[in-house]
């Protein structure tokens, strides 16, 4: 008997192609991940990750301006303080690198959208992500105070969002009533939910240079091999009340992010991380594929259920295809 299914009649034009494409990336879903360093007349390239910058906020208007060309107007911000010490002071004092920079950016470019990363790590001088005890654990509790005092002075500077990173237990809960009790009860909250212990963050350590000195952060970070241990994270920041929960990293964690999407009816946001990010340029630079893998992988993300799409390829990907 003659078959007379052949999938291909739908692929015979581009035009057709695109009719039936299920899903479309536009640069409204990416949020640009900007490191921003104390000091004068500061534009550094990160050795690990081509193409990316550390700024000081007398420079930040180059990369600003360059990202408003190119249509991105979400940013998560990442502060490189000039001293770190034990209980992370920087993270949360007035005149703090983030806390300027929020200011330098709302004042002067309105429209963008700014998200600080609430963690300790780049600001403690163990590089952790909390306060360390005598025997070098992470004090879960006494770390929700500091993480509160980060979040409040991130909402006074005017911060549009904030993004608890750090992987205590109930700091979503903890800093959304901190946030309540001072006025900000309109401010939302997206959870770093399902963040793994991972290899990929390593250019990143080295970009906000933030490498713990001793151990590591499986403790507070999540295991490779589980997956219902995410949705158990997922839970928890829900009902704490976060806005937005989030999958990180992305392109080895596709499986969770879709079971997440199928699990949740929240936003969903998904962290390209920094090795996923070099990784790619580097197999661009030696020639072994094109930059249309980039396309490739951020649609694979979006096609697994993310909403919204933390990306250092944010930029380029919004350049290549600006209407
Ligand atoms: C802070 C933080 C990290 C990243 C985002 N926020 C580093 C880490 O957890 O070690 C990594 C982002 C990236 O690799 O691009 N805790």
């Amino acid at each position: 008997m003659k078959n007379f299914n052949r999938t291909r009649r739908l692929r015979k034009s581009r035009v057709m192609r695109d009719m039936l494409a299920e899903t479309s990336l536009s640069v409204e879903d990416f949020v640009y991940p900007l490191f921003i360093i104390e000091g004068i007349n500061v534009k550094e390239e990160i050795s690990s990750m081509e193409n990316i910058f550390r700024y000081s906020i007398d420079r930040l208007s180059e990369e600003l301006d360059e990202l408003a060309e190119a249509g991105i107007n979400k940013l998560l911000l990442f502060g490189i303080p000039q001293h770190k010490d034990s209980v992370a002071s920087q993270a949360y004092a007035e005149d703090g690198i983030i806390q300027k920079a929020v200011r330098f950016i709302k004042t002067n470019y309105p429209d963008m959208l700014v998200i600080t990363d609430i963690c300790m790590c780049e600001y403690t001088d163990h590089g952790h992500c909390g306060i360390i005890d005598e025997k070098g654990y992470v004090k879960n509790d006494l770390t929700l105070e500091y993480l509160g005092k980060i979040s409040l002075s991130h909402a006074r500077a005017g911060a549009d969002m904030i993004a608890p990173s750090d992987m205590m237990d109930g700091r979503i809960a903890y800093i959304r009533q901190v946030l309540d009790e001072n006025g900000f009860e309109e401010l939302p909250i997206m959870a770093y939910s399902a963040k793994y212990s991972s290899s990929f963050y390593g250019p990143f350590r080295e970009a906000a240079d933030s490498a713990p000195s001793f151990g590591d952060r499986k403790t507070y970070q999540m295991d490779y091999r589980n997956s219902d241990e995410a949705m158990w994270e997922h839970m928890n920041d829900i009902e704490e009340g976060a806005d937005i929960i989030m999958v990180k990293p992305a392109l080895a964690y596709l499986d969770i992010i879709q079971r997440t999407a199928d699990m949740f009816l929240k936003p969903i946001a998904a962290y390209n991380v920094s090795g996923e990010y070099s990784m790619i340029m580097n197999a661009i630079k030696q020639g072994l594929v094109d930059e249309s893998v980039i396309d490739e992988v951020l649609y694979s993300i979006k096609r697994a259920g993310a909403k919204i799409i933390i990306s250092y390829h944010a930029k380029s990907y919004a350049r290549r295809h600006k209407k």
